[in-house]
């Protein structure tokens, strides 16, 4: 899917290409250390270029779980995450993640890719609900989240620590 963003350049959101494997490592690892909102922490990220690859031929055969880019002229600058459950009593919901390059926030790519993801999860037969949590600091991320019609759902007391701060997340669905 391509779309023309805010600055007029173009953005391609597409599903991860087992070939994508070592540009989107490059771009978690840059991530990691942009962002403290990142479930990882530098030290704890070890996936390797062949494991990354492993991981996208598994996103990309299930049929519950999506694994998006998003690439300005030719860079992966953004990915998004989906599982639902393995069991069948949640395999109709799940969570994602998602991460744009601080370089590129606030041109209106995490909101591309959250509208892929919930036209596929309307699409989807197995997709009944998307879920995510998001620390309760973190204004622009619950704002796109929001603004794509996920409504809050409760929050989660000192579920993170980040250096040695506790911190409450949100948790919020949208039912599709
Ligand atoms: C959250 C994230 C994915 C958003 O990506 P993005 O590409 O910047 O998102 P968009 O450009 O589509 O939208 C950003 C919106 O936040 C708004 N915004 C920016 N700063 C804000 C603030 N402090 N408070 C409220 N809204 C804010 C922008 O105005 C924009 O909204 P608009 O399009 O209505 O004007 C990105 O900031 C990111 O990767 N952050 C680090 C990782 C992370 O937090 N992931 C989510 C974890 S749950």
């Amino acid at each position: 899917m391509e779309k023309i963003l805010k600055n007029n350049q173009k953005l391609e959101i597409r599903k991860a290409r087992v070939e994508d494997a070592v540009d989107l490592n490059e771009m978690l690892k840059t991530i990691i250390l942009e962002t403290e909102h990142f479930g990882l922490e530098p030290e704890e990220f070890h996936i390797t270029d062949e494991e990354q690859t492993h991981t996208i031929g598994m996103y990309s055969q299930a049929p519950n779980a999506i694994l998006l880019v998003a690439v300005l002229d030719g860079k992966i600058v953004g990915n998004l995450s989906f599982r639902a459950g393995s069991l069948k009593k949640f395999a109709h919901t799940g969570e994602f993640g998602v991460q744009v390059l601080k370089d590129y926030w606030n041109m209106g790519i995490g909101k591309e890719l959250l509208n892929y993801l919930v036209n596929w999860g309307k699409e989807n037969e197995h997709i009944q609900k998307i879920s995510l949590r998001v620390r309760t600091d973190n204004t622009n991320a619950i704002h796109v989240y929001k603004k794509l019609g996920f409504e809050e759902e409760g929050i989660l007391r000192n579920e993170m620590m980040c250096n040695g701060v506790l911190y409450d997340l949100m948790y919020m669905g949208l039912l599709v």
